[in-house]
């Protein structure tokens, strides 16, 4: 595992590599050399984002040049792509330093070059039986012009929810054959001995808890239902938690009765990204130990075709008692959320955020990178928006207007799962918010941001561990009582 350290001066001699940026134009960083810099400008490179070139120096150690676009353009986001980008190039060589580029070097910088560093160099493998070489790099040195004394800590940090993410990238990619909902119940049991309190309901429980929403969706599968509860007492002052977490753990979204189309299952499997998110951000939060009460829950049950699968028009009494008509299985989403939305907000949260790939309205309105946040709260939809801006995991807030309720009114009972065609990602918030009562609450519709087709900067295509850093961020940030 790679070392980070912050360190000021010049490059060191037992350095393999020095990474260093170039400004548009091209305009040198930082310890850049002037023989490279001639080189790189030879090459016709002008320091434009991620034009980098690999200059050998004989008797010295090598050069990575990487462009970072216009100085102007300058923020953690850049410095978190560009690394993101060259970092599986660097896990070849052992010792590499990162020169990095504002004087002082916020903390901000600092962050983003290790999440860059971390998120960059994950790779998926468990499925192959060739595995690619072990990578020797041993410490990535970052050269600021000042010492930070908080810079250890923002290391801390940084490395641990990247992790975090890319513990969640694992159990996106894993196919559902292995990743049923008892797999991710035995993964958070497995984060016990981290000092969390774990609580798994099986299908005895859940039906003694009478969350019939989450047992509905779970029926057509023989890997039965689950519904995992966290706990994270890092506060004793407060019996009631601060936070409560929710994300959707469907670990394979045939559609159910009302079958999708072969293309659209195809990458179903990561239909628990929301809920992979959640159970990571509790495993960073296990590890870095913050002084505050979280609990979270993740509704986990593959949604397929079984011969006793739930049929469209069947009724659901959900958990908190409301009667939801079925009208489309492939609306599971909000069914299993709704159960756990009711089973936190019993706990009394002083706010309740969840997550999931629920709606391609949302992807279609937001595109690929961003992800849809609704919520009843404005302060806590704008903390929620502001810990995904510092993170690099965009959000963008569409309205809950309550218009729009009677797209989820049904003529047979209280509620039904399928509203009409158009604002689907604002209807299933509207669905959700029956259920958190009066607590302020956010949702987070991660459709678009939580699988990546294509590689992007700083992940490869798969599961992207989006919106994890969000979530930990989110709940860093309340600790020190508001964003910073
Ligand atoms: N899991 C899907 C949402 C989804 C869609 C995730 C595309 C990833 C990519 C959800 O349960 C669902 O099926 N939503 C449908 C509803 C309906 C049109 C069948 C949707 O929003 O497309
Ligand atoms: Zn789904
Ligand atoms: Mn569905």
């Amino acid at each position: 595992m790679t070392d980070f350290a912050v360190r000021t001066g010049d490059p060191a001699a037992d350095a393999d590599l020095l990474v260093a940026c170039v400004f548009e134009g091209p305009e040198p960083g930082p310890h850049v050399s002037r023989g490279a810099l001639e080189e790189y400008g030879a090459a016709g490179l002008t320091g434009r984002l991620h034009e980098s070139l690999l200059v050998a120096r004989p008797g010295a150690s090598a050069e990575l040049l990487v462009g970072l676009g216009p100085r102007s353009d300058l923020s953690p986001d850049v410095i978190r792509r560009v690394l993101g980008k060259t970092a599986r190039s660097l896990l070849g060589r052992e010792v590499v330093e990162v020169a990095l580029p504002d004087s002082p070097t916020p903390a901000s910088t600092i962050a983003a070059s290790v999440e860059g560093c971390v998120l960059g160099a994950y790779a998926f493998e468990r499925y192959r039986t060739q595995p690619s070489a072990e990578p020797r790099l041993r410490t990535i040195r970052l050269l600021v012009d000042r010492a930070d004394p908080a810079g250890e800590e923002t290391i801390r940090v940084a490395r641990l929810s990247s992790e975090a993410a890319c513990w969640a990238r694992d159990l996106v990619n894993t196919p559902a054959l292995d990743c049923t909902p008892e797999h991710l119940a035995q993964h958070a049991e497995g984060l016990a001995s981290l000092g969390l309190d774990v609580e798994v309901w099986r299908e005895d429980d859940l039906a003694r808890e009478r969350c019939a929403g989450i047992l509905s969706v779970g029926r057509g599968s023989s890997d039965p239902p689950r519904l995992i509860i966290i706990t994270y007492r890092g506060d004793e002052k407060h019996r009631s938690p601060s936070i409560a977490l929710a994300g959707k753990g469907i670990t394979f979204d045939a559609g159910g009765t009302s079958l999708k189309d072969a293309a659209e299952q195809e990458w179903m499997k990561a239909d628990m990204a929301g809920g992979a998110s959640v159970l990571a951000t509790m495993r960073a939060i296990a590890l870095l130990r913050p002084p505050i009460h979280v609990v979270a829950a993740i509704p986990a049950a593959e949604n397929l075709t079984g011969p006793t699968a739930t049929r469209p028009g069947d009724v659901v009494t959900l958990r908190s008692g409301l009667k939801c008509e079925i009208v489309n299985t492939d609306y599971e989403g909000r069914v299993v959320l709704a159960d756990a939305l009711d089973v936190l907000r019993e706990r009394g949260p002083a706010v309740i955020v969840d997550a999931g790939t629920l709606t391609g309205a949302a992807m279609e309105a937001l595109g690929r990178d961003m992800y849809a946040v609704i919520g009843n709260d404005q302060a806590l939809v704008n903390d929620v928006l502001a810990a995904g801006e510092a993170t690099g995991e965009f959000g963008w807030q569409l309205p809950m207007w309550r218009r729009y309720r009677t797209e989820v009114e049904s003529r047979v009972a209280d509620l039904k799962n399928m509203p009409g065609r158009w604002g689907g990602a604002i209807t299933a918030a509207l669905f959700l918010h029956e259920f958190v009562g009066d607590t302020p609450w956010a949702h987070l519709d991660i459709c678009g941001p939580a699988w990546a087709e294509e590689p992007g900067d700083y992940w490869p295509a798969g599961g992207t561990g989006n919106p994890t850093r969000t979530l930990i961020r989110f709940v860093l940030d309340r600790v020190r009582g508001g964003p910073s």
